[in-house]
């Protein structure tokens, strides 16, 4: 029998984010993007090869994976046999510490994963810029888990023929900035509208999208500036408007595309009072309701109690930077 290959990879969130892509098939984001891996929420993903199996089979937190889940699954493998010449299915087992689906970045952490457990189950060997770049073709966010700490991925860089080789991850140096990231999970459930429906219908229908994308340039340099100088209130701010930026461009669209909840608005209203008392503490918001916080680790415990007063019921987890993706040890090639 082929050996186990198992990966764990951890989520991460976007401080200047992705939304809309530029070629839907080869999954290339139309902006840069700048994130945080996280230490929480793991995805922790085994591939094995079984030579002479008719289909691949998909184990998702425990049960057989079907419909969407597991096409998105079987296609990603069929991406790495091709890269592999090797047409063997897979079994796979992929849980997921954290709700998958909820705007928690669970795709981010399960392609990631799923991209270094695959590539060593067909034995390809990718150094890290190859495997963000694999992972990007699960889901564009992915490619940052790839990396730990602070990552980038780039919409296009270089000017290689093939667009895929133009878009792909790499670490941000960042040595002195150590926020923590508070996390309140209003709502854990599934969301409404899958981000890719729902960034395919913002970049079609809304006006404010492109004004948007066109101001994270600006988000972006000045990201990397306030990181440098490990000022968090500029880190916070940056974050802020441009998720707000793009939650508006949501709301624009035609229909319009809503993840915020009055959960997630009564927390960020608690955010305005923690800041009002004089704790810095910023914002950010992705695919769905929950909110997350970035502020000093000294003040992550009273910024938690805050969150978790404003939204009775919700859960908190108080997050720092976390590891890349990577083969649990005695699982190398
Ligand atoms: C709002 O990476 O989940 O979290 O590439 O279609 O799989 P696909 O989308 P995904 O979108 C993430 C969008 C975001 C912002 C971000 O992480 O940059």
């Amino acid at each position: 029998m082929a050996p186990d290959h198992t990966a764990v990879a951890h989520p991460n969130i976007a401080l200047v984010k992705y939304w809309g892509k530029r070629d839907e098939k080869l999954v290339i984001p139309n902006v840069d993007s700048l994130s945080m891996t996280l230490d929480v929420f793991p995805t922790v993903t085994t591939v094995r090869v079984t030579p002479g199996e008719p289909t691949d089979t998909v184990t998702f937190d425990g049960a057989t994976a079907e419909g969407e889940q597991r096409l998105r699954i079987t296609e990603f493998l069929d991406l790495v046999r091709k890269t592999a010449g090797r047409p063997e299915r897979a079994t796979v087992d992929t849980r997921n510490a954290v709700p998958t689906g909820a705007g928690l970045a669970s795709s981010a952490s399960g392609f990631a994963a799923l991209a270094v457990a695959a590539a060593a189950a067909y034995g390809l060997d990718l150094d890290p810029t190859a495997l963000s770049r694999l992972a990007r073709r699960g889901s564009a966010s992915a490619a940052r888990s790839i990396f730990g700490d602070f990552a980038i991925l780039y919409a296009r860089r270089g000017d290689a023929a093939d667009a895929d080789l133009n878009s792909y991850a790499e670490p941000v140096p960042v040595p002195d900035f150590d926020p923590a990231l508070v996390i309140a999970v209003v709502n854990a459930g599934p969301k409404a509208v899958s981000s890719r429906t729902a960034m395919r219908r913002t970049v079609e229908t809304s006006p404010l999208y492109w004004p948007w994308a066109r101001a994270g340039t600006t988000d972006l340099a000045d990201m990397r500036a306030a990181l440098n100088r490990g000022d968090l209130d500029a880190v916070g701010e940056i974050a802020e408007r441009n998720a707000f930026g793009m939650h508006a461009t949501m709301l624009a669209a035609r229909p319009a595309v809503r993840y915020l909840s009055p959960a997630t608005v009564a927390v960020l209203d608690g955010v305005l009072r923690l800041r009002a008392d004089g704790v810095p503490a910023y914002a950010t918001m992705d695919a769905g309701p929950n909110v997350k916080v970035l502020c000093h680790p000294a003040d992550a415990a009273r910024v938690a109690a805050t969150m978790g007063e404003a939204a009775p019921g919700c859960t908190v987890v108080i997050a720092r930077r976390g590891p890349g993706a990577a083969l649990r040890s005695g699982d190398g090639p």
